[in-house]
């Protein structure tokens, strides 16, 4: 399936609800040159310092925080429903002691713009090279929301990545059409 270019807010609203769904897939690279790919469901699309941009949240106990303070370019990838098993297994294992790509025959084929590769078997790909990172401030949380997150700490640090390419099987708005239940 060929890869088309397209503007950064057309899968819009598909990415959203594959991220409330499922979750999508970051790949991040380490200074070792090893891709790791980690499952997220937080984050969002849209336009700071007249530039299209990615916000995603990772723990600072992820394999992934790592890659991201030693590289900080990344992608984000949008499964298609049928790697449902593939992202919760990326959710769920660490890439410190597990090859998540080779486990669950994910493919990474060499980015455009940034070094972290992208995985082939996803439908959309957002390539994002890191403008500012900053630490959630506890103190300045919701309690609610501090109560039911962050019980045990781990507070995440916010990576706002510069989208400096995007493209899509052709057939993305397709293959991405939302389950009828998720809002
Ligand atoms: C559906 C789902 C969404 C997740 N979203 C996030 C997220 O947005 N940020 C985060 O830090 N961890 C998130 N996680 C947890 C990580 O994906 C998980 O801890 C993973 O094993 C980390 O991999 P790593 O150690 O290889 O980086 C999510 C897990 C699942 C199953």
């Amino acid at each position: 399936m060929a890869k088309v270019r397209v503007r950064y807010t057309d899968l819009f609203a598909q990415t959203i609800q594959r991220m409330r769904e499922d979750g999508l897939l970051l790949v991040s690279l380490g200074a070792d040159g090893k891709p790791n790919v980690m499952t997220i469901g937080w984050g969002t699309i849209g336009s700071i310092w007249a530039r299209p941009v990615f916000i995603v949240l990772v723990r600072p106990s992820r394999h992934t925080y790592s890659r991201l303070e030693q590289i900080g370019d990344f992608t984000v990838n949008v499964p298609p429903p049928e790697l449902a098993a593939a992202v919760s297994h990326c959710g769920t294992v660490s890439g410190r002691d597990h090859n998540k790509f080779r486990e669950m025959r994910l493919t990474p084929i060499p980015s455009r713009e940034v070094r972290p590769p992208v995985i082939k078997e996803c439908v959309v790909h957002y390539e994002c090279r890191t403008l500012h990172r900053n630490d959630l401030a506890p103190d300045a949380l919701a309690e609610a929301v501090r109560a039911e997150f962050y019980a045990l700490g781990d507070f995440h640090r916010v990576y706002f990545g510069e989208i400096v390419a995007a493209y899509a099987d052709e057939d993305a708005a397709q293959r991405l059409r939302p389950r009828p239940a998720v809002q």
